[in-house]
C-alpha cells in the first residue's frame, strides 16, 4: 500500500523538491507518494514546486495555530505520514498528536543543539559558527509539541570550517538535508523506521552516513560536493 505524503513548508521548497525527485527516480521502488502540500504562505515557493509537479496544494486560510483547518486538510488527503520540510510553524498539538510517530521534521543542524523556537533560516548557522563548533549537520526527528525537541530519527554531519560564513555552512548543510530527508521519509514510510510508545525510535536508515562521504565532506571547496556525495551514496 503506497503511504499518502502531505508536506507542509513555508518557504522555498528545496526539501519537498529533493523529495519529489526522490520519489520520482526510477532507480527507487518508493513506499509513499506526495498527495498534498500544506503552506501558511501562498507565495512560498514549495507551493510553486507542487504545482509544476502536478501535487495537489492548499494554503492554509485560517491562523496557523488553529488545529481545525490543518486536520481537515490531511484528513481530507487522506494523508499517512506528515512530513515538515521547511515549516516555521509550530503544530498544533491536536495533530501532532493524531500523527504521532507519523510526522517527522528536517532541521539544519545537529539537535538538540541549535534548535528550538526562532531557530530557523541562517539563524541556526550564525548560532553554529558564533559557538565555535566545528561540526554540523542535518537532523530528522518525530515531532512532538516542542519545536525541534521530538525523538531523532537519522543526523548526518558536515564540517564547519574558518572561512565559512551563514551562507556556504547553510549551503553544505542544505546539500545533505537533500540526500537525508528523502531516506528517512522512506524509511517511516515503508515501516522500516517508527516511533516505540517509549518514545525510542526503532529501526534505522540502512544508508549510514558511507565513509566515502565524511571523507568528501572534509574538503572546504564546495563546488562539486553534491555531485560527488550522490556518486559516493550509489556505491
Ligand atoms: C531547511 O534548511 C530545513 O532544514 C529547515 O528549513 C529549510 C527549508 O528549506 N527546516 P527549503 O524550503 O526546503 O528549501
Amino acid at each position: 500500500m503506497t503511504t499518502r505524503i502531505a508536506v507542509l513548508a513555508s518557504g522555498r521548497g528545496s526539501n519537498l523538491a529533493a523529495l519529489i525527485e526522490y520519489i520520482r527516480s526510477t532507480e527507487v521502488r518508493s513506499s509513499g507518494r506526495v498527495a498534498l502540500v500544506i503552506s501558511d504562505r501562498a507565495d512560498a515557493g514549495a507551493i510553486a514546486i507542487a504545482r509544476g509537479a502536478g501535487i495537489e496544494t492548499r494554503v492554509l486560510t485560517t491562523a496557523p495555530d488553529s488545529a481545525d483547518e490543518l486536520a481537515a486538510l490531511l484528513h481530507g488527503a487522506a494523508a499517512d505520514l506528515v512530513v515538515l520540510a521547511g515549516y516555521l510553524r509550530l503544530v498544533p498539538s491536536a495533530v501532532v498528536h493524531t500523527y504521532r510517530g507519523h510526522i517527522v521534521n528536517i532541521h539544519p543542524a545537529l539537535l538538540p543543539a541549535f534548535g528550538g523556537p526562532g531557530m530557523y533560516g541562517t539563524r541556526v548557522h550564525r548560532a553554529v559558527l558564533d559557538s565555535g563548533a566545528r561540526v554540523s549537520g542535518a537532523t530528522v526527528h518525530f515531532v512532538d509539541d516542542a519545536y525541534d525537541r521530538g525523538s531523532i530519527i537519522a543526523q548526518w554531519p558536515v564540517p564547519v570550517f574558518g572561512a565559512d560564513t551563514e551562507e556556504t555552512l547553510a549551503a553544505r548543510v542544505l546539500r545533505v538535508e537533500h540526500m537525508l530527508l528523502p531516506r528517512v521519509v522512506e524509511a517511516v514510510a515503508a515501516g522500516r523506521i517508527r516511533l516505540g510508545e517509549d518514545g525510542r525510535v526503532h529501526g534505522a536508515l540502512e544508508t549510514a552516513v558511507p565513509d566515502a562521504v565524511f571523507t568528501l565532506l572534509q574538503r572546504p571547496e564546495d563546488a562539486t560536493l553534491g555531485h560527488d556525495i550522490t556518486t559516493a551514496l550509489a556505491r
